[in-house]
């Protein structure tokens, strides 16, 4: 059997195990191997932790069990991956096993590690409109190291998709994101701003969301709104805009109230939350968590860890807090509706995974 075959056995195999027997089988991992970025950007606060990176061994060590227990993709995850001292070596171990494997990086590294990012399938990259309002958010001098970053990879042939937060500094900026997605092949994903990012339902930012920093940026239910159906718009146009309609729709359409990140009931009834169960993620020290987004809650419940227990000891014990039922996270909602079957999604997604990027394929060839 060829890879990409046993790639999509393994998959299928997952998918069957968790929905006949509801057992957890990730199809999908995210490990954050380290805590740190080469830049800070407005809206992540995950710069004031101390700096911490995973074990090389300890990294290593979890390839194997991951392959061993049939994971299918994974993804590096921080902080930036790149700032690992020793991303070149992870790299290359990961590429050994049958992984699809993603990445989620800053521009300022990309240039340094190109000959690393060959044995990515697919690089995600965040990028947030023109000049003043990406080095507003990302970081002065960050636009130009963008840009020089699309050009590097492109030159090289490595496929990249790119992310945008929608605040109130970027939203007449649509236009130029798609633009320069046409013009370096590329497509991207929009997304709203998490407020207060990384926490689960919390009270406090419905009572007084005008406390948090983060209030100059947010949009309102109505600038959303209407930011999700221009995107509509030009998704039907065939602009180069990778999230799913099902996801536009939910995230930026009908989501109920922009200061709450997390909901505590299905948005759309048919899209299930499968994380825990078809994706999991790992925090740097090793803990294994539902999905990254709950980190705050599940270290004060104790979680499970793939390092001292073994991951798939810990998988066994993996805590699931079902308060929340639908995020505005899109990857994870991605994920969800197509582990929920909704075709639309599946559709929006096969041609960019297998069709022009063919990235599976270039994957397996090693
Ligand atoms: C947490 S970062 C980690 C990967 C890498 N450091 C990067 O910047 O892409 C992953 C994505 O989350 C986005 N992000 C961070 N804080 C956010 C927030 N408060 N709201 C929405 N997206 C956020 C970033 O822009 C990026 O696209």
């Amino acid at each position: 059997m060829s890879s990409k075959m046993r790639l999509l056995y393994k998959m299928v195999n997952s998918y069957l195990k968790v929905r006949l027997f509801n057992k957890p089988a990730p199809i999908s991992i995210l490990i954050d191997i380290t805590n740190q970025c080469p830049k800070v950007c407005c809206y992540c606060d995950s710069w004031k932790q101390a700096p911490m990176y995973m074990a090389t061994n300890d990294i290593l060590k979890l390839l194997k069990e991951l392959d061993s227990a049939g994971v299918s993709r994974i993804t590096f995850h921080g902080g930036d991956p790149l700032m690992h001292p020793d991303f070149k070596r992870i790299i290359r171990a990961a590429r050994e096993y049958n992984f699809f494997i993603t990445i989620s990086v800053r521009e300022t590294l990309i240039r340094k590690h190109i000959e690393d990012l060959k044995f990515v399938d697919l690089v995600f990259v965040s990028f947030d409109g023109n000049e003043s309002a990406h080095d507003a958010q990302k970081g002065k001098g960050s636009f130009e190291e963008l840009m020089q970053a699309f050009q590097a990879l492109k030159e090289n042939r490595i496929s990249f998709q790119t992310t945008t937060v929608m605040t109130r500094i970027n939203k007449g900026d649509i236009d130029f994101i798609t633009d320069t997605a046409k013009k370096f092949d590329f497509y991207t994903h929009f997304q709203p701003l998490q407020f207060p990012p990384f926490k689960k339902i919390d009270q406090s930012a419905l009572k007084n969301p005008d406390d948090n920093p983060l209030a100059p940026l947010i949009l309102s239910k109505e600038e959303y709104a209407e930011i999700g159906r221009r995107l509509l718009e030009l998704k039907s146009r065939g602009v180069h805009i990778a999230t799913s309609k099902k996801i536009i729709k939910l995230l930026f359409i009908d989501w109920p109230i922009p200061t709450l990140t997390f909901l505590p009931y299905r948005l759309d009834k048919s899209i299930k939350c499968w994380s825990g169960l078809l994706y999991n993620s790992i925090g740097v020290t090793g803990e294994l968590f539902p999905c990254a987004y709950y980190y705050p809650t599940y270290l004060q419940i104790k979680p499970s860890n793939a390092f001292t227990e073994g991951f798939e000891n810990a998988l066994k014990k993996n805590i699931k807090d079902e308060s929340c039922q639908t995020c505005m996270i899109p990857c994870f909602m991605e994920l969800n509706a197509m582990f929920s079957l909704n075709i639309g999604t599946i559709i929006n997604w096969l041609p960019k995974v297998i069709g022009k990027y063919n990235i599976i394929k270039k994957g397996m060839n090693k």
